[in-house]
């Protein structure tokens, strides 16, 4: 886990010799990920913002993500689809063919010009798709024929094929295709998307796979499919370029399961034999307690099992951020809406600065600017 015992608790500490007090930011100390020396741990979580017409990346983007870059910080894109079927939302970029390729290079680009440390997360919606995002208006696919009940977030979500037993090679396929795509476009890696209900969700969680071949049934059944990822995109790219994703006590898109913990801690254990740089989870949605939020599942033991870097995210503030670096709960700390509305979140954090708000209704708006890159930065005093 590199060089999470460096990071020490914020403290005031006062030189006995001199009066000048200097203060230890958690958050902002330097972390050795892998081949990254890494300038401080908070990461820009991955935030689809349906801003990529076409399923191609956007000029706009170049923008957006050289707002949030730092430099040797780390950066994880938003979820982008491996193949044609792997879509289910408006204007989500895609990684499957070379104009898409092309589109995302300059993006990379800017975030490397910067001195920025940018993979690329991989994605496939499975079930939570429609008709009109799927080829010819097929339906979209999935472990299960179970579809996600429509309305649900307000969708008329399409009922799923289950895929075939001999089709889930090809799925795996893409999945390293993407790799190698992201690879080309300049990306450092990839992160393999493991979480919130989507394809490879689906297959792990027993809420969402009823499966009864080898990619259903025992834990080590449902975790088949996004090890045999792993492995192809291991193989394709080398384990230093890899992450993975993962929401084990989610029930996102009615993907849940009835045991999460063994869930999780299979993944890390199973993940370790990949050697794969990072294991990102999301925390289980905090619940409010007598005014306070507590979370009630605790990432510890996954983290404890788990050989690599350790990224926690969901639902994190400055001090809960810093807390989790300082107790070694997490080596990062993974950032989302709070650096969709703070371009400059590390440096605010650095000098506990006041927070931009997030806007919710901007989140997925079309818009090339509107709340996408019009947040302010810091006013910084001449
Ligand atoms: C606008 C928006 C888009 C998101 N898109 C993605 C995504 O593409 N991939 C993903 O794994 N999670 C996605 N998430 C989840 C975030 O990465 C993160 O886990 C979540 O927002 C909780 O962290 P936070 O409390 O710091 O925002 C998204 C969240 C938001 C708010």
């Amino acid at each position: 886990m590199g060089g999470a015992t460096t990071a020490v608790a914020a403290v005031s500490a006062t030189a006995n010799t001199t009066a000048s007090t200097t203060t230890t930011v958690p958050l902002l100390t330097p972390y050795k990920m892998g081949k990254f020396n890494l300038s401080h741990r908070v990461v820009l979580a991955p935030l689809t913002r349906m801003r990529s017409f076409n399923n191609i990346p956007q000029p706009h983007a170049i923008k957006y993500y050289s707002q949030r870059t730092t430099k040797d910080g780390f950066h994880i894109a938003e979820a982008t689809g491996v193949s044609d079927t792997a879509q289910g939302y408006p204007n989500t970029p895609g990684i499957w063919n070379k104009e898409q390729i092309e589109a995302w290079k300059p993006i990379v680009n800017a975030v490397h010009e910067k001195g920025g440390i940018f993979f690329c997360q991989l994605w496939h919606v499975g079930r939570v798709s429609t008709y009109e995002y799927q080829p010819n208006g097929e339906a979209p696919i999935s472990c299960t024929s179970k579809g996600v009940t429509p309305g649900t977030d307000g969708v008329d979500w399409s009922p799923p094929r289950a895929l075939r037993t001999e089709e889930i090679p090809q799925i795996v396929n893409h999945f390293r295709l993407a790799a190698r795509n992201a690879i080309e476009a300049g990306f450092d890696g990839v992160e393999i998307h493991g979480a919130n209900g989507y394809l490879v969700d689906q297959f792990m969680k027993d809420h969402a796979n009823d499966r009864t071949d080898q990619y259903g049934g025992s834990l080590e059944n449902r975790c088949r499919f996004p090890l045999e990822i792993v492995e192809a995109v291991v193989n394709e790219i080398g384990s230093e370029r890899v992450g993975m994703r993962l929401s084990p006590f989610a029930a996102y898109m009615e993907a849940g399961d009835s045991n999460p913990e063994a869930l999780g801690l299979y993944m890390a254990k199973a993940l370790n034999k990949f050697q794969i740089l990072y294991l990102h989870v999301i925390e289980p949605r905090m619940i409010k307690l007598n005014d306070k939020y507590e979370t009630p599942h605790s990432l510890l033991p996954i983290r404890s099992a788990f050989n690599g870097t350790f990224i926690a995210a969901g639902g994190y503030d400055r001090d809960d951020g810093n807390k989790a670096i300082a107790e070694n709960y997490a080596d990062l700390v993974a950032y989302g809406r709070l650096f969709l509305a703070n371009p400059d979140l590390p440096k605010r954090f650095e000098i506990n600065a006041p927070l931009n708000k997030y806007n919710r209704s901007t989140f997925y708006i079309p818009d090339p600017v509107v709340g996408y890159t019009d947040y302010p930065f810091l006013e910084v005093p001449a």
